[in-house]
């Protein structure tokens, strides 16, 4: 039996509250809030049953939705690990040894690009300019911005993580 997919009171409360900014007819307009509030209550990542619930509060057809979650990098098409680690590699920041950071996380952590822990604590995800390369290299973590990373820098941000002592957001 599939699970029922449907926002907590609170969340939809939230929900309505976004769509009553748009004027009748232009839900649409709504959509990346959405999602985003859809990625945090249901577990970090949109599945399809998720996307098709959004699609239908917001009265448009699931592929609107497909097309605009899997084009931001922000949102997330599979699961992940409770702390995501977005690594800027675009110019600035790779010239600024981002790759030496990301080859840190991977060998540090025993894992690829784009893959999570098996423990579930952490998922390398590489990203791409994030406004913040007057401070590269840099990662984004939950809301917050962590930047001029270093090897050890990064090992203090995992350490912190793993005590669980750690804002994201
Ligand atoms: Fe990394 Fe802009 S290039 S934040």
């Amino acid at each position: 039996m599939s699970e029922t997919i449907a926002f907590r009171s609170e969340a939809l409360e939230q929900v309505n509250k976004i769509i009553a900014r748009y004027p009748e007819g232009r839900q649409k307009s709504a959509l990346i809030p959405v999602l985003h509030l859809a990625q945090k209550e249901f577990g970090g990542w949109l599945s399809v049953p998720v996307m098709d619930y959004v699609a239908s509060l917001l009265s448009i057809k699931p592929i609107e939705v497909y097309e605009v979650a899997t084009f931001y990098t922000m949102f997330n098409m599979k699961p992940v690990g409770k702390y995501v680690l977005e690594v800027c590699r675009t110019g600035p920041c790779m010239v600024s040894g981002s790759e030496k950071i990301l080859e840190h996380i991977r060998t540090t952590l025993g894992i690829k690009d784009g893959e999570t822990t098996p423990d579930g604590l952490f998922t390398l995800k590489p990203a791409e300019c994030l406004g913040a390369c007057g401070y590269a290299p840099m990662m984004q973590l939950g809301k917050f911005y962590h930047e001029h990373l270093t090897t050890e820098k990064v090992d203090e941000i995992l350490e912190l993580c793993r005590q669980g002592s750690i804002a994201l957001d």
